[in-house]
């Protein structure tokens, strides 16, 4: 099955809204070959003015987290009807900055999951091991836990619904990516825990990106696995010239 790779940028906390709007209408002035789909994720401040600048583009716009609830007393929380409000469609949830810094376990990622669906945004469900669940040999178990309880109770209509983001965390931010066959690796044991989970045609349709210190100079190899769909970048997808190289992937 052709899967349509998604190179998606997290922007983290980086740009004033007048920094990502800049970088916005560079990476649109780049072009986007037409067989990928390409994301950004900025800040909550600047989607609406990053949504304005990609406009016509074909660039989606993407959140770094969302609350389940539409609205109500949730102080600190974003509301999906607000993204989308401000034209996002798609939520980057259960990064491991949210996991290891903010303390989200996997329960209240998934009700993330289940709110994001329910309003029609495309969760982007990150999961990965620390270094030392990697040297302890726990990698696998660590992310089958977090893909079943991420996914406890979801139900998908279609592969476009949902994609899932491998980020090993000892690669983000630190300049060390995953070896290719390590990526690989990991990415062929998410599709079959997926095959578990969903039927054939979904489980095979879903996308699974991997991040974690993705560049301009190692996206064609990563790219050039069998079942890695995509690329979660982060520190890369700040400089307008690296993020439009990696999104040209060959
Ligand atoms: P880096 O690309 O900076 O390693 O960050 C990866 C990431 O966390 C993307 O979500």
């Amino acid at each position: 099955m052709q899967r349509k790779p998604l190179i998606a940028g997290n922007w983290k906390m980086h740009t004033t809204i007048a920094e990502a709007e800049k970088l916005a209408r560079a990476i649109c002035e780049n072009g986007i070959p037409n067989d990928r789909e390409v994301m950004v994720a900025p800040p909550f401040t600047a989607m609406k003015a990053v949504s304005g600048a990609v406009a016509g583009s074909g660039i989606l716009v993407g959140a770094q987290n969302v609350c389940w609830e539409e609205k109500g007393a949730f102080t600190g929380e974003i509301s999906p009807v607000m993204l989308q409000d401000a034209g996002c469609v798609m939520a980057i949830l259960g990064h491991s900055e949210r996991r290891h810094i903010f303390g989200e376990n996997d329960t209240l990622i998934n009700k993330r999951v289940a709110g994001a669906l329910k309003f029609g945004l495309v969760p982007v469900l990150c999961i990965g091991e620390k270094l030392e669940e990697r040297e302890a040999e726990r990698t696998f178990q660590v992310l089958e836990e977090q893909l079943r309880k991420g996914l406890e109770g979801i139900s998908l209509k279609s592969a476009d619904e949902l994609v899932v983001a491998y980020e090993p965390v000892w690669a983000i931010g630190t300049g060390k990516t995953a070896t290719i066959d390590q990526a690989q690796e990991v990415h062929v044991f998410v599709r079959s825990l997926l095959r578990n989970l969903y039927e054939k045609n979904i489980a095979t349709g879903l996308r699974i990106l991997y991040g974690g210190s993705v560049n301009s100079k190692n996206v064609d190899d990563l790219m050039g696995q069998e079942d890695i769909d995509g690329a979660l970048v982060g520190g890369a997808a700040l400089d307008s010239t690296s993020f439009s190289r990696i999104i040209n992937f060959k």
